[in-house]
């Protein structure tokens, strides 16, 4: 079986529906039309993890170099900042908390120095100031740091995922990080799957014992780079409300407090945002910590990556210490207006209007109708930039006016047709943006970006943009780049349609016909009328022609990120 098709033939949505119903019909119709198409949520459970979870993390700031007082501090620091008023109410302790041996019992033990009086009494002080509790645990047989997992021993046996998650519930955790360090993998299995079967079987205790609580996977950052990447992304949602997809933060080394850490803010956010397709409220990529006000970032960095994790609706895990945030950093990461936009209840992923070697554009769809524009600087210069309504989609006329809310300066631009950013260096712009009616509802318009699996290397180098020439390559930021998914399917740039003729795309006025739609699949495919997908072909350092070809499964110059 051609399991590419595998979205195409039974969206997820239509899994949960029994056969034969109009709704089923309904929905089947809405998912072929160019969007992704997600399990609607469980009827009778409270969604969990409606909005982007908040809340902060002890290991990129002290890995294992910690005990209960220093977590017990950080979450005292959130309540003093204000920060936990905030939303950041969740303080999770990551690995190194338990022994590498169980008890007699099979029980996870805690690390007597760390936790002299347990882990119970830390939980119930953590709810005593009004915060919720969340546990580090591992699906493999030991963490990363060679502590005790929960999953099946090394060489096959019985996993621990009940009896800790029993042992959880009764110290009162509500967030679950479940890492994927040492995952066994019986011979002849596949690594996805000895993933999924253990994942698997950690929400089925999660299910048992009958407490809320939010769980976190980190299955899929131990396939990054992989083709399994997008199969695996295609999963984590049937489990749990949250992903981390890909390498961590840079963490913080007390020998070397000053090196910078804006490197890893960057590279997290290239990986996270071409993956809007895969999140929805209650189902989140993870793009890691925010170290945003630690050692490593100035305050420019810091607005940055609140700012760039609020575009993306990513999840907001402080990593710090937090009583030695600076009153600015504090106030940037407090940042209500941007809060707002991250929490914001329609949970979109930014679109990248344009990138070139320097900037991004991003925009997003927020609830009530009004949007978020951001501008980042990742150069060493300042820039100036000028915007306009049609860059995001608007329609063109001269009526078409924006109010633009300056969420770091709290002023307003009164209604304009353009939009002035003036940003610096590794610094972002970040707006709330009303339009006038006579803007009309935007259109997906942006870049069409291809991100090649396997390839660790910086952003500039790393993404590539299709190109109304018919060819994909470096994105320049050129309006060349620039496409419209139309409400039919279709690909529009400059005015024109493409449209795969004799199995060479190109570019065609658009009409109303079948063959210039496309498919969008959740593993990122771009589909034709005739089943066949859009291909980029040839190195991927070079300007790629485009063609159509058999979809393959997960075929890295077959997956594409369209505008959200
Ligand atoms: C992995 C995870 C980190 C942290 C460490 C703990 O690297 O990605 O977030 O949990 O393991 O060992």
């Amino acid at each position: 079986m051609d399991r590419g098709f595998r979205m195409l033939d039974r969206p997820a949505c239509l899994r949960r529906l029994p056969s034969g119903m109009l709704a089923t019909l309904l929905l089947c119709f809405i998912c072929g039309v160019a969007a992704p198409c997600f399990a609607s949520p469980v009827k009778g459970r409270q969604m969990l993890a409606a909005t982007p979870p908040m809340g902060w993390n002890d290991w990129a700031q002290y890995q294992c170099g910690y005990t209960a007082q220093d977590i017990l501090a950080n979450a005292k620091g959130l309540v003093k900042t204000g920060l936990a008023a905030h939303g950041y109410n969740t303080v999770t302790i990551d690995d190194c908390w338990m022994q590498k041996d169980r008890d007699a019992q099979g029980n996870l033990q805690a690390d007597p120095q760390r936790f002299p009086q347990g882990m119970k009494p830390v939980a119930q002080a953590i709810h005593a100031m009004g915060l919720k509790f969340g546990i580090y645990e591992d699906a493999g047989y030991e963490t990363c740091d060679g502590l005790a997992g929960s999953g099946e021993p090394d060489g096959g046996g019985k996993d621990h995922f009940l009896q800790d998650t029993r042992l959880f519930a009764s110290w009162g955790v509500d967030y679950l990080k479940l890492d994927g360090c040492k995952v066994y993998v019986p011979a002849g299995g596949t690594k996805a799957d000895a993933y999924r079967k253990a994942y698997a079987a950690q929400s089925a205790a999660l299910k048992a014992v009958n407490r809320p609580m939010v769980f976190s996977e980190s299955a899929p950052a131990y396939f990054q780079g992989t083709p399994d990447w997008y199969d695996v992304l295609s999963w984590v949602r049937d489990y749990g409300q949250l992903w981390r997809e890909g390498s961590d933060m840079a963490n913080f080394h007390v020998k070397k407090p000053d090196d910078p850490r804006f490197h890893s803010v960057l590279w997290n956010y290239s990986y996270n945002l071409p993956l809007g397709r895969f999140q929805k409220p209650g189902n989140w990529n993870d793009a890691d910590f925010i170290i945003g006000g630690a050692d490593g970032m100035s305050l420019a960095e810091t607005r940055t990556q609140l700012a760039l994790w609020s575009m993306m609706s990513a999840p907001l895990i402080l990593s710090s210490d937090v009583g030695r945030l600076s009153p600015q950093a504090v106030a940037i990461l407090g940042n209500k207006a941007v809060l707002a936009i991250d929490q914001d209840a329609l949970g979109k992923m930014a679109t990248l209007v344009r990138r070139n070697q320097i900037m991004d554009v991003l925009f997003k769809k927020l609830s009530g109708g009004s949007y978020a524009i951001a501008v980042l600087n990742r150069g060493t210069s300042p820039i100036q930039l000028e915007l306009h309504p049609a860059d995001f989609g608007f329609a063109a006329n001269a009526g078409c006016r924006l109010t633009a809310w300056n969420l770091w300066s709290g002023t307003d631009q009164p209604a304009a047709s353009t939009l002035q950013a003036n940003v610096a260096s590794h610094d972002i712009a970040i707006w709330r943006v009303h339009a006038a009616p006579s803007c009309g509802t935007p259109t997906r318009t942006g870049a069409i970006i291809m991100v090649a699996a396997g390839r660790h290397r910086d952003m500039d180098n790393d993404t590539r943009c299709l190109a109304v020439s018919g060819s994909v390559e470096d994105c320049a930021g050129t309006s060349a780049e620039a496409w419209t998914i139309t409400p039919s399917g279709a690909l529009k740039s400059a005015g024109k349609c493409l449209v795969p003729a004799n199995g060479k795309p190109s570019m065609q006025g658009c009409s109303a016909r079948k063959d210039q739609r496309w498919k969008y699949t959740l593993l990122g495919n771009l589909v034709s009328a005739d089943g066949e997908c859009l291909t980029a072909s040839g190195p991927d350092n070079q300007s790629q022609p485009l063609s159509i070809q058999t979809c393959g499964h997960n075929q890295s110059d077959q997956i594409w990120s369209l505008p959200n």
